[in-house]
């Protein structure tokens, strides 16, 4: 029998306290200092189903910076402008199996174009793609994609992305050789900031749970009843997610949670949960988008408690889609 509302809240609010306890198995990533300010014992999460329901449990309202869940509005926003062959003849979508930010197989793997957009290198670039002249005018396409999604306009956290941009040591050495090899559109310094200021979106659980849900619907706002990107985008987009949006532990989390996901440093995950999957006993029959946030993140860089919590609102709600 499908759960009342209520019943199902009554299970995420005792999820949440459970799987909070397991937030000291993590910790706040501070290779960017500014993140390291987070409260680690932090977990919160917000489903949105097609019909709009909702449900919030936990820290669901703190912001936090996007991070690495802004490589899918940048990838969405890229191949909406430009179009899907430009952007995949400058970006592949083969997972690494590498951390997010490895510079490895740039080099070994000639002529240098990178894996996914979902690890550093492919979102560098992509960023490069998106339309105008300057990093304004390409974030400008970023900010109004984002706008349609979640109903707001995007807020930038000035203190992450100057935290970032001063110690974004890495990612300047993945630029520089992007350029290099002639994959990077712009120059360094305007795609790093692009990229820098996208994953200084601020947001909270409920914004993210919007996109999941719209990608969940293949492009298309169930709420707002309205076509945001082509259903060739989505599927394209969810297809990465599955496979190489948890980084290194995309496989672990594809077999035992199953969900097109996107984490980020911050502790971010968006999922995409599709109508199509049999939705056991859930209120989300009809499928949703969920939103979570935990800053206690693991080694590969995703939400310690938060994947925990996925993977049983997953096996209890069979969520999963395979
Ligand atoms: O480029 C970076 O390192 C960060 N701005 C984003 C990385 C990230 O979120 C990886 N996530 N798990």
């Amino acid at each position: 029998m499908v759960q009342t509302i209520h019943q199902s809240l009554e299970c995420l609010d005792k999820w949440i306290t459970h799987y909070r306890s397991f937030t000291t198995e993590g910790h706040c990533a501070t290779y960017i200092p500014a993140l390291g300010k987070a409260n680690p014992a932090q977990l919160g999460i917000c489903m949105i189903g097609a019909d709009g329901t909702i449900q919030k449990s936990g820290d669901w309202d703190v912001a936090f910076t996007m991070q690495s869940i802004s490589k899918v509005i940048s990838f969405v926003a890229a191949c909406l402008h430009r179009g899907i062959p430009y952007v995949l003849d400058r970006v592949d979508v083969e997972p690494t199996g590498d951390p997010f930010d490895s510079i490895i197989r740039l080099e070994m793997h000639k002529p240098g174009k990178p894996f996914n957009p979902m690890i550093n290198a492919g979102a560098i670039t992509v960023a490069s793609l998106l339309p105008g002249e300057s990093p304004a005018e390409k974030l400008g396409s970023l900010y109004a994609l984002f706008e349609e999604i979640v109903g707001k306009r995007p807020t930038i956290s000035e203190e992450v992305f100057q935290s970032e941009w001063q110690t974004a040591h890495r990612n300047r050495a993945l630029a520089h050789y992007l350029k290099e090899v002639g994959f990077l559109e712009s120059e360094v310094e305007e795609a790093l900031e692009v990229y820098l200021k996208q994953c200084a979106i601020e947001v909270n659980t409920e914004d993210v749970a919007l996109l999941g849900l719209i990608l969940a619907h293949d492009g298309y706002h169930p709420i707002r009843k309205k076509q945001i990107f082509p259903k060739e985008i989505a599927r394209i987009t969810k297809a990465l997610m599955l496979t190489c949006g948890m980084y290194n532990a995309s496989g672990k989390f594809a077999a035992f949670v199953g969900m097109p996901a996107k984490s980020g440093v911050s502790g971010g995950i968006m999922a995409a949960v599709p109508s199509r999957v049999r939705s056991g006993d859930s209120p989300f029959q009809g499928g949703c988008g969920i939103g979570i946030y935990g800053p206690s993140i693991d080694e590969y860089g995703n939400s310690v408690a938060g994947v925990m919590l996925l993977k049983q609102i997953a096996n209890s709600w069979d969520l999963n889609i395979f």
